[in-house]
């Protein structure tokens, strides 16, 4: 029998624990276990197959890692003392029905830390978020106005057409107030009737697929090593072997979690020859620090975040959208509403504003940041880029490894194997406390044999190479 506060992991990945369903507390236990897996959970036992929806039970006291485990926070143990079964907040198994919930209220895991205002600033080395421009920032301070007055559709209509023009394509630009995220879901609910294909080979892309399972979507993984990059030719092979079956081929341009990069172009020509499968190209951490022809290669929905290579504050995303993706879309019955693509670009045809209020200020910078942008152009940008990852690269070979597959390596972000087992969280805390420079430890389970450096939005070579010297000096290399 269940008991409140049970666990149980699913086992279809061999790597590590990344998808969880909780059990609620209280008496509704029953009504929170998901009901479409094809064998029950009590039902299981011992060793199980993978791919036989088999879920292990587990003992709860050996819960000692964050529940949220999709490898976004590896370290994010569990406190001392803290019984793990009410210590986490919901995170659902991608199995369980879509828009299930459970009844379920976690007692917080951290205390309120009060925000003081007294902060070292650091030069952000992230993979986002990353360096914002100072007339960028200072762009958000401007007193408050109506998100349907005129001067909004001014605001919007700048930024919507800046961005086309930028990003050089003849499709639809959707500005809209959320994280990247919500492309995940809104590309998924918008474009995919039945069935999707997705390609993994990272964190992200894992995450992409298991967003739309958790939408209820029928998931075909292509699988991949950790650091590998998606080939061309295996999509095909896909594809043939599905005579095409897919609504939507969906990837990640550049998996944030190993600095690969992916040859979004070259699948794109494959998808192209599928007339009835669309292309979603998940470019979060690259798009506008790595040019993509989007017209070229066929690609119905690419999108990203703020925060990455546009070197603006986090809050915004941005998605482009094909005609043929529109009109898969208005045949939909399942389509987003705050993503909905015919919801956003109506309004935008109509009144050029957005369906609901913005968050202003941050259209505000991002209008005077795309500015920045157009005056640089996307090519020198996009040699900038390259410029940086090549420095990198150069160094960490000098030093250290690159995890990412040779041929397929980032431009914004560089994945470094750890090669002379620096204790690499040591070397981060140094880096800030000496050098106040911040970048990143490695993802989920490559954490501490991999660091990564974000070389993206308006960093320069030599402001990387003052990263660098920092990390020589502090691991002492
Ligand atoms: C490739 C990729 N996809 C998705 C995301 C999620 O982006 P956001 O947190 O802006 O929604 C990230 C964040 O780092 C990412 O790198």
């Amino acid at each position: 029998m269940l008991e409140a506060g049970d666990y149980f992991v699913h086992p279809l990945r061999e790597r590590d624990i990344r998808e969880l369903s909780l059990v609620p507390r209280g008496d509704d236990v029953d009504g929170a276990v998901p009901t479409n897996v094809e064998t029950p959970p009590l039902a299981l036992g011992g060793d199980v197959e993978p791919r036989a929806a088999a879920w292990q039970r587990l003992d709860v006291f050996d819960f000692d890692f964050c529940p949220l485990a999709d490898g976004h926070c590896a370290d994010h143990t569990r406190p001392e003392g803290r019984r793990p079964n009410n210590a986490v907040g919901r995170y659902q198994n991608a199995l369980a029905l879509p828009g299930r919930s459970p009844d379920y209220r976690g007692t917080p895991v951290t205390d309120k830390r009060e925000y003081t205002g007294d902060y070292q600033d650091k030069t952000l080395y992230l993979p986002g978020p990353t360096e914002v421009r100072e007339d960028v920032i200072d762009a958000m301070a401007e007193p408050m106005f109506g998100h349907r007055m005129d001067r909004m559709t001014d605001l919007y209509t700048t930024i919507v057409e800046d961005t086309r023009e930028f990003l050089d394509t003849d499709d639809d630009v959707i500005v809209l107030t959320a994280s990247g995220t919500e492309f995940w879901e809104a590309t998924t609910l918008n474009l995919v009737e039945d069935r999707l294909l997705v390609p993994t080979s990272g964190s992200f892309s894992e995450r992409q697929a298991n967003v739309a399972e958790r939408l209820g979507k029928d998931v075909d993984r292509l699988t991949y090593e950790w650091g590998q990059a998606v080939k061309p030719d295996d999509v095909r092979a896909q594809l043939e072997e599905t005579d095409g079956g897919y609504d939507v081929v969906a990837m990640v341009m550049n998996e944030t979690s190993t600095g690969v990069r992916n040859p979004v172009e070259e699948i794109g020509d494959v998808v192209a020859e599928y007339p009835d499968t669309l292309f979603v190209v998940d470019a979060i951490s690259c798009l506008g620090g790595d040019y993509v022809d989007i017209d070229a290669h066929g690609i119905d929905a690419i999108f990203t975040s703020t925060q990455k290579a546009f070197a603006m504050p986090p809050g915004l995303a941005v998605c482009t959208v094909s005609e043929d993706a529109y009109d898969r879309e208005v045949e939909s019955e399942s389509a987003s509403w705050y993503g909905g693509f015919q919801r956003c670009l109506d309004y935008y045809d109509r009144k050029g504003q957005t369906h609901s209020t913005p968050a202003i200020p941050l259209m505000l910078a991002y209008r005077t940041q795309m500015k920045h942008m157009l005056e640089e152009s996307h090519e020198q940008r996009d040699q900038r880029h390259r410029e940086m990852a090549e420095y990198t690269r150069e160094w960490a070979r000098e030093h250290f490894g690159l995890f990412a597959e040779e041929g397929y390596r980032s431009q914004t972000v560089t994945c470094v194997e750890n090669t002379q087992g620096i204790d690499v969280a040591e070397t981060i805390e140094a880096v800030s406390e000496e050098y106040d420079m911040v970048f990143s430890n490695g993802y989920g389970d490559i954490a501490e044999d991999t660091f990564r450096i974000g070389h993206m939005g308006e960093h320069t070579v030599e402001s990387v190479k003052e990263l660098t010297d920092a990390i020589e000096d502090a691991a002492g290399l």
